[in-house]
């Protein structure tokens, strides 16, 4: 191969790779370019407002604890929803934005007496750059 047509190739490359994470990141609000986002700082007030009244004390749905950095990376009764540096395939953004085929999971659900709010683009995108910055 010369190297205009090695250059093509990898660009052609690069593209298709683009090409494939768009389309799985296309349901997803895009991460917050913000910079130090912390639960203590971002994203608690987020979560007390929208999903603590379900989802703490002594019997919490689905067992998750969403009223502390310790209880939401421990996860649910049934595994993590976190996965740190990577927010497009962590549960609690898929769940947030609508964006799993089974509504059920479709997080706060909505109606709900708890005066829970579905997360705007803006808090979901909040949530993407503290998970992809570590979920510290
Ligand atoms: C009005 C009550 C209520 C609010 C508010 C609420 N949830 Fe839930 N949540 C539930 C119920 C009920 C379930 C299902 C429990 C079960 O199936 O055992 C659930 C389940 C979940 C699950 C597990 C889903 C699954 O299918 O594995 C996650 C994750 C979750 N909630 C996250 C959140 C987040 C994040 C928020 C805030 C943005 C939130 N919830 C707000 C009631 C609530």
């Amino acid at each position: 191969m010369n190297p205009n047509k090695l250059t093509l190739a990898a660009l052609a490359a690069a593209f298709s790779f683009a090409l494939t994470v768009s389309a799985e990141d296309a349901k997803l609000p895009p991460a917050s370019d913000k910079k130090d986002v912390t639960y203590a700082t971002d994203l608690k007030p987020i979560f007390d407002a929208n999903c603590v009244k379900c989802h703490s004390g002594e019997k919490p749905k689905a067992r998750l604890h969403m009223d502390t950095l310790e209880g939401i990376l421990k996860g649910t009764k049934q595994g993590k929803i976190v996965t740190p540096g990577d927010s497009a395939n962590s549960f609690i953004v898929k769940s947030t934005a609508h964006a799993t085929s089974d509504k059920d999971e479709w997080m706060p659900p909505t109606p709900n007496k708890a005066n829970a709010k579905t997360l705007t683009p803006e808090q979901i995108g909040l949530v993407r750059a503290w998970i992809d910055q570590g979920a510290k």
